[in-house]
């Protein structure tokens, strides 16, 4: 069963991407991420296309759904998420965020968060790459749950984490954006700083968080060093 959602609250919240666990014990894996303390599941959903790399389908997303008490962050790098929002949707996924740059979206951003809100989606977020202008994502703003500013290329875990994105971090919180503000590549406990510096509260991590020898002391540490760097940003 799936906890009350989170709204903007002032909190940072700590994603562990289901990307790095180990995909033999996935019940498990949910398990202890869950009990050491992680805010939702990031889950990476890639179709051969717009991503050079293959995951997870809706009938795996419906698997960890139901074995899962905290929500599921689906992070869609597919060339067709309207094609396949419905099954995500009816695969228990709480936020569904999609990328400016698929096929189905770049020509009409607006069209498709219509219709992602047509079909019910609880929580919606917008991905964009290092290379996407930021003009293409702030007249959405307004329609948005979730702005996922990527700090790699995406597709693989284990990248190298983009600084040069931050500037866009910075500039979508001075553009009035309260919603949540995730960041997805490279976190780790020198990037996270910097990322909730500027402006990020929603933030994910692979290979830094699997890496860690305590999953629960890894999940605090990340969490406390956002809260102290979002202070210094000078967000409450
Ligand atoms: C990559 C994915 C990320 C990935 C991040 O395309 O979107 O969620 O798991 O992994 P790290 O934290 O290792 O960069
Ligand atoms: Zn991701």
């Amino acid at each position: 069963m799936v906890t009350t959602p989170l709204e903007p609250d002032g909190k940072i919240l700590i994603l562990p991407s289901l990307l790095a666990c180990d995909f033999a014990r996935l019940a498990e894996e949910v398990a202890r991420i869950e009990a050491a303390g992680a805010d939702m599941l990031h889950v990476d959903v890639m179709d051969g296309h717009f991503v050079p790399n293959l995951t997870f389908g809706p009938p795996l997303v419906k698997c960890l759904f139901d074995v899962a008490t905290t929500p599921l962050d689906v992070h869609l790098m597919i060339e067709e998420p309207l094609r396949y929002a419905q099954a995500f949707l009816d695969a228990g996924a709480h936020y569904l965020t999609i990328h400016a740059e698929a096929a189905e979206v770049k020509d009409d951003i607006a069209g498709a968060i219509s219709k992602l809100r047509e079909l019910g989606a609880p929580k919606i977020g917008l991905a964009f790459n290092p290379d996407t202008p930021l003009d293409r994502i702030l007249p959405h703003l307004e329609n948005l749950d979730m702005v996922l500013v990527m700090s790699i290329f995406p597709g693989f875990g284990g990248q190298a984490f983009m600084g040069e994105v931050l500037t866009n971090v910075r500039a979508i919180r001075d553009a009035g954006f309260k919603g949540r503000l995730e960041m997805d590549g490279g976190l780790d406990e020198n990037t996270i700083p910097l990322c909730a510096e500027a402006g990020a509260d929603t933030l994910v991590s692979g290979s830094a968080l699997f890496r860690q020898p305590d999953m629960a002391k890894g999940i605090a540490h990340f969490r406390q060093l956002g809260l102290e760097a979002r202070a210094k940003g000078g967000f409450a």
